[in-house]
């Protein structure tokens, strides 16, 4: 078992406020999402077994979404829109700038495991590109000096929550 009692009994919850067990599927996807900081075809496996759907069901859904990550990422998954509007806003540049702020390539995680990067579809803040999502959080008209700061200040918070 790789989903937790606590997971498990969210994931139930939430069930019950839907009239399909299919309605469940992407909520149930977020929480294991959480708990585990990525998904695998074991936890759809899970997943299937709790909400009662059928695993091809789970996979579809969880593939579709590329807010859900499918290997380990870092501490922090950087989510940088490469859509349309944020593409004429100048999100490649800041791609290019994150890239070699960090020494590493998108799909990559740094050495110590605190940032993976990657790019996205339209995350739905294309008015305010480019911008790029960390965990809950929308960063929005994004400057390389507003970088340093959001990716300096992650560190500190990653440091002050080991401590
Ligand atoms: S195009 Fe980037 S958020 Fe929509």
């Amino acid at each position: 078992m790789i989903l937790k009692e606590a997971t498990i009994r969210e994931i139930k919850t939430r069930m019950e406020r839907y009239p399909s067990h299919r309605s469940a599927v992407l909520p149930a996807l977020t929480a294991a999402y959480k708990q585990v900081g990525y998904l695998t075809p074991a936890i759809y496996r899970e997943l299937a077994r709790v909400i009662k759907v059928p695993y091809v069901e789970i996979m579809e859904a969880a593939t579709f979404y590329t807010m859900f990550p499918k290997q380990e990422v870092g501490r922090y998954l950087i989510q940088v829109c490469h859509n349309i509007s944020c593409s004429l806003r100048g999100a490649d540049n800041m791609i290019t700038y994150i890239e070699s702020k960090l020494d590493i390539k998108l799909g990559e995680t740094t050495p110590d495991n605190m940032f993976t990067l990657i790019s996205v579809e339209c995350l739905g803040g294309c008015s305010a590109g480019p911008m790029f999502q960390i965990d809950d959080t929308y960063y929005e008209d994004l400057t390389r000096e507003k970088i340093d700061k959001i990716l300096t200040d992650l560190r500190a918070q990653a440091e002050q929550d080991s401590r």
